[in-house]
């Protein structure tokens, strides 16, 4: 007898998994990886150190509530610290955001060309993703208006954007969540604020200080280089910090996570830095990538979104495939509807000089 194989329940098996950036390159042995947008200076000592001292508590759970973290982020920026949500990784806040919200059948807004994590738990919820056209490559607040309906819990729009780079200035966002149903979540993702300082930027904190319907979710992936530790944050309401935490796992940050992060947070030099790194390069690099006829979408983060040319012998997945040769590999970003486009994470002085030299060499071949 042919007994049922467990079978998913509906939708599962219709989620795309998620491509990450590719680390390797054939044949090379220390390739630069400028594809997944991480802090390319590492991480700060003083982070490092905690974590290393942690190794002495390896036996022992954490803290649930990550209080010290807890703590040291209220007390950073100012918030209550009840209203925070701590997440392995602002990952894990946005899938624990739609089981909270979604039933079957509910959907999510984003723009057209969102931030692929907010739309696997979307689906796992047996929910519908709504994607809102862009307008230049930017996300178009009329579009999202328009794209909501009855069914709509939860709208997410990362500011700065992966992998556009682009960002929706603060009155911009204060039109959108004046339009927006009182009973719509707004979760503005902030995982690259820190590298925009444009004046007319907001992460959306201070939006979110007096409203019932705002999440702003961050990270110390990118800021603080400590990706491999999964540790994320949100600033949410409390009705919905407290749903959040119902349901979320009770140890979900580690012991070194919860250490490494609150020194983080007080090497105000190494976040700095970063920061300086970034506005250095990204400008020159910018007007490098320009002056080789390529086309420059606006950045606002720690990466860049290059257009090439649809000829043959220049096209974007040309270009991917030689960098990788002279072992820079960068990220394709085709699965995201640009098949036209690479997105390259800001490098090192000597990797953003090697970059150009190559590219100029792909343009002229
Ligand atoms: C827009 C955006 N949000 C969130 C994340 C994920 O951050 P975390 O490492 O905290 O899960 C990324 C990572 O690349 C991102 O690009």
């Amino acid at each position: 007898m042919n007994a049922p194989a467990p079978a998913p329940k509906a939708g599962i098996l219709e989620i795309d998994p998620y491509v990450p950036g590719k680390a390797k390159a054939e044949g090379i042995e220390h390739p630069v990886k400028l594809s997944a947008n991480e802090n390319i200076l590492g991480c700060g000592e003083a982070a490092r150190a905690a974590y290393v001292e942690a190794a002495g508590h390896l036996a022992s759970y954490p803290d649930g509530r990550a209080g010290e973290l807890r703590s040291a982020l209220a007390r950073r920026y100012k918030l209550a610290p009840e209203r925070l949500i701590l997440g392995a990784g602002s990952d894990e806040i946005f899938a624990l955001l739609n089981q909270v919200f979604l039933e079957p059948g509910d959907n999510i807004v984003q723009g057209q060309f969102a931030f692929g994590a907010y739309a696997i738990g979307v689906r796992a919820c047996q929910g519908e993703v709504r994607r809102a056209p862009e307008r230049v490559w930017r996300v178009d607040v009329d579009a999202m208006l328009e794209a909501v309906d009855e069914r709509t819990r939860l709208m997410f729009i990362a500011n700065p954007a992966n992998p556009t780079g682009t960002f929706v200035g603060e009155a911009e966002l204060r039109r959108l969540h004046a339009a927006l149903r009182s009973d719509v979540v707004l979760v503005l993702d902030g995982a690259y604020g820190e590298f925009n300082r444009d004046p007319t930027y907001t992460d959306g904190v201070d939006l979110a200080r007096d409203a019932e319907n705002i999440v702003v979710t961050k990270t110390f992936s990118k800021l603080h280089g400590l990706a491999a530790l999964r540790v994320g944050w949100a600033f949410a309401p409390q009705a919905i910090a407290d749903a959040v935490n119902r349901i979320r796992q009770p140890f979900n940050t580690s012991i070194p996570a919860q250490v490494a992060a609150v020194a983080a947070l007080a090497d105000v030099n190494f976040q700095k830095r970063s920061v300086a790194h970034v506005e250095r390069w990204r400008p020159w690099l910018t007007q490098q990538l320009g002056g080789l006829g390529l086309e420059i979408v606006p950045p606002s983060a720690n990466f860049v979104l290059v257009g090439f040319p649809r000829t043959p012998g220049r096209t974007a997945a040309e270009a991917e495939v030689f960098l990788a040769r002279r072992g820079l590999i960068v990220r394709g970003v085709a699965g995201y509807g640009l098949p036209d486009h690479l997105r390259i994470t800001i490098g090192l002085e000597a990797h953003n000089r090697a970059l150009i030299d190559a590219l100029a060499q792909f343009m002229r071949a």
